[in-house]
């Protein structure tokens, strides 16, 4: 049976001791060329280097450890990616069979990295709605626990552990800059930082062509919207309704970027970090150039959030420096 669980600070430090059995804390580092780009003293959260390639494997990791106590028969998800690679590697970590549901079409490279998990891939379904529906009907003939990709409490948790790293490196930060889908991230950022940083700015950023978060976190309550974006990451057609509680009330600013400024991340996180970085992995550069203003002079920590982009989006993204 599983337990009853909440969104906390105590659960995250719970969680740091979870995951730390299998990942070491990613870097906070300093740039100065970006700094002086931006007019900030600007630092950078390498969740892009984690295994997997982004900050999701520290919500699956930890979810994972609790299912696996639960002894759930297996785990079942629906994703096009990130959200996937992690249910993958941390079932496969606890040893759960994990199934990932695609929709038919999705990119030959993004489920080339969730099969290399271990989880089994399924493509069904013309678009991710049929996909979902085929999902659930699996879940049902197999027993297998349903995993979401933001509104599970044990997700938030893991993810949170990386905003505990960051006020441990670096305690005296002024914002801090997010790109945000389903909201996970931002559910954890404003958990931690809420609590032990009030001071402390949260940003989150998003597609302008997928605006669904921004659009509930506008009007307080769950909203569908157009998801046209082609940065994986920003990519829900409608808010959370778990992490959309908790970030509420409690953001500084929300940016939305146009496709080509997505892009542009894309080359500046390469020209001034020399990271690779996805889509929405690197907006939180392009939404503090945005911000350039109101942020001048002070302390940001941007969440380089992941690394898994298509190769001919990382060539358009480098094309923009030129
Ligand atoms: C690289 C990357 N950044 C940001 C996000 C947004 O995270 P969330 O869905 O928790 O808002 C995702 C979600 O898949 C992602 O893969």
């Amino acid at each position: 049976m599983e337990k009853e669980i909440c969104v906390s600070v105590k659960e995250a430090v719970e969680a740091k001791r979870i995951i730390s059995q299998q990942l070491s804390p990613t870097s906070l580092t300093h740039y100065q060329g970006l700094s002086d780009l931006l007019g900030v003293k600007a630092y950078i959260k390498h969740e892009n280097q984690q295994p997997g390639g982004s900050f999701k494997i520290r919500g699956g990791l930890n979810l994972m450890h609790h299912l696996k106590k639960a002894e759930v028969p297996g785990v079942i998800t629906f994703s096009t990616g990130n959200h996937g690679i992690s249910v993958g590697m941390s079932a496969n970590y606890y040893q759960i069979p994990a199934i990932v549901v695609v929709p038919k079409g999705n990119s030959i490279e993004k489920n080339q990295l969730i099969i290399e998990t271990g989880a089994k891939l399924v493509e069904a379904g013309n678009n991710f709605e049929e996909a979902a529906e085929y999902g659930l009907q699996l879940q049902k003939e197999k027993g297998y626990r349903f995993i979401h990709a933001a509104n599970e409490p044990h997700l938030i948790n893991g993810v949170a552990t990386g905003f505990l790293e960051i006020i441990e490196a670096l305690p005296n930060i002024d914002a801090i800059i997010l790109p945000i889908g389903g909201g996970s991230e931002l559910a954890a950022a404003v958990t931690v930082f809420k609590e032990l940083k009030p001071q402390v700015a949260i940003i989150a950023v998003q597609a302008k062509e997928s605006p669904a978060a921004y659009l509930s976190w506008q009007s307080k309550k769950i909203r569908q919207a157009d998801n046209h974006t082609f940065a994986g990451g920003f990519a829900t057609g409608a808010g959370c309704q778990l992490p959309l509680s908790i970030y509420q009330d409690h953001l500084t600013d929300f940016v939305l970027l146009s496709e080509k400024e997505i892009l542009e991340g894309i080359g500046l996180a390469y020209k001034y970090t020399k990271n690779v970085a996805e889509g929405a992995g690197s907006a939180s550069i392009m939404a503090c150039l945005k911000l350039k203003e109101q942020l001048a002079g002070k302390t940001v920590v941007m969440q380089m959030s992941g690394a898994n982009e298509l190769l001919a989006v990382y060539r358009k993204g480098l094309a923009t420096l030129s």
